[in-house]
């Protein structure tokens, strides 16, 4: 069987279209409003590095796999994971990759629509002018406030995934297109007026230093996983959402040029937002290791403070919404697919089964937050703690490593050099190197030194 040339779904009317949706799919809340708040938590510096490391190192090849793999096969991640390895003959096994994805994309869509809610809600919150002369108690005290109301945090996730099931049903392209070609520039003068403000509040320096001194005393074990949970999460790797919109692309789009301009633009935006709200935490006084409400706390603070406020915070958490949106619609692509393949079935319906199935679970990360806070589950503090360490410290990696073994190693010479333009023997023995050895490694490695306790000295003890 040949290898098509058009997915069924669609395809991209060019590179930049491919870009664009990938970008909106990699920049969302893990950059905005996940990465400071990790990296609060884990003392700055040297969890920065190594999140940089692992961008670049592992997540650029996983990305650069899933993308040609993507377009290999021209179908949802399962049946593309299928198609592959029946023309080639190889093990079913691989097929795995695809089924992983789908239950990460619902466990991490279930929980990021609620916070995403918090985002739409802190829209209205703004601009009713809630904010004006704030202090930093008054933000910690209405955000608490909030999260202390199931049924009002109920109102707003219901609410995303009424928008999401919306846009995912009418089919993505279009819509999406249009939504992302307006709204990621202006996020990004957003971010740089916010960055301003944040440098002028008093807060810059000690925030830089924060963010980039490296003091290794906080880099445990478990720190390095999640600091490549992130990675995967923030470049929505391991998951078959690239794989999805890989299966789009035109055949004539080099593919590493593209994943490097998608890693670059969802790298610069992480660290942005870590520039814009750590200056405000120095300058006033929080903690840097508050949590998930982080950015509900600085950003409105910040805002309190400009002139214009109210109306500057609300187009802010519209467009974190927006980059929200773009991404929560990624999240569903990969089920989405195939079951569409599968069953011949309407995008819309299978959208609203997706959605309803991802409210219910979501409904446990809302009460995580007041009715459940105290109740630990499998060695996490809650439930929506739970939910996001397996599917982003667990699932993306050992999906992207299984991605990387089987486009290193399973997918014959002849695929590789017709999707990636190779045609040395030293263009392969690169690809081998990064893809097959130094992404795979380093994902063993973290999950060896985190998950088995002496792990790490272990290993250290049967190499030297
Ligand atoms: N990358 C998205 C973000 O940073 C989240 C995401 C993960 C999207 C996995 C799709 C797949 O917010």
């Amino acid at each position: 069987m040949a290898l098509g040339n058009e997915s069924r779904h669609g395809m991209w009317s060019s590179r930049w279209l491919f870009v664009l949706a990938a970008a909106g799919s990699a920049v969302g809340l893990g950059n905005i409003w996940k990465f400071p708040y990790i990296v609060g938590e884990h003392g700055g510096g040297a969890f920065v590095l190594v999140y940089l490391a692992c961008i670049l190192l592992i997540g650029v090849p996983i990305m650069m796999s899933e993308t040609l793999l993507g377009r290999a096969g021209r179908e949802s991640p399962i049946n593309t994971m299928r198609k592959l390895t029946t023309t080639h003959n190889k093990s079913r096994f691989w097929v795995a990759i695809g089924w992983m994805g789908v239950v990460a994309g619902i466990l991490i869509l279930s929980y990021y629509a609620v916070i995403a809610g918090w985002a739409l809600f802190y829209i209205w919150r703004m601009a009713s002018g809630t904010y004006e002369g704030a202090t930093p108690e008054f933000a910690q005290e209405t955000f608490a406030s909030f999260q202390a109301e199931p049924l009002h945090m109920m109102a707003w996730q219901t609410l995303f995934m009424i928008l999401t099931v919306y846009i995912v049903g009418r089919g993505v392209i279009k819509g999406l297109e249009t939504a992302i070609r307006w709204f990621m520039p202006l996020l990004f003068v957003l971010l740089i007026v916010l960055l301003g403000y944040s440098s002028q509040s008093g807060g810059f320096d000690e925030a830089v230093t924060f963010m980039f001194r490296f003091n290794w005393e906080s880099l445990t074990p478990q720190a390095v996983l999640i600091a490549m949970g992130q990675a995967f999460f923030t470049l929505s790797l391991g998951m078959g959402t690239i794989m999805a919109y890989g299966a789009y692309l035109p055949n004539n789009t080099s593919i590493a040029g593209t994943v490097f301009t998608i890693a670059a633009l969802d790298t610069l935006v992480a660290i942005a937002a870590g520039l814009v709200i750590f200056p405000i935490v120095f300058a006033n006084g929080l903690a840097t290791d508050s949590g998930p409400g982080l950015m509900f706390v600085t950003i409105p603070l910040a805002f309190s403070m400009l002139p214009g406020g109210a109306i500057f915070g609300a187009v802010f958490f519209l467009l974190v919404s927006f980059a929200a949106i773009t991404s929560a619609i990624s999240l569903t692509e990969p089920a989405l697919a195939y079951l569409v393949e599968e069953y011949n079935a309407k995008r819309r319906r299978v959208s609203i089964t997706l959605g309803v199935l991802c409210w219910l679970l979501g409904i446990g990360s809302v009460l995580s937050f007041n009715a459940w806070s105290d109740m630990p589950l499998l060695g996490q503090p809650t439930f929506f703690a739970l939910v996001d360490h397996f599917s982003q410290n667990i699932l993306l990696p050992l999906g992207g490593l299984l991605i990387s073994l089987f486009a290193a190693y399973v997918l014959p010479k002849t695929v590789l050099a017709e999707q990636l333009g190779i045609r040395s023997g030293f263009g392969r023995t690169i690809w081998v190197l990064l893809t097959g050895i130094v992404a795979p490694l380093s994902v063993l490695l973290v999950f060896i030194s985190a998950l088995w306790p002496g792990g790490f000295d272990r290993l250290l003890a049967l190499v030297a």
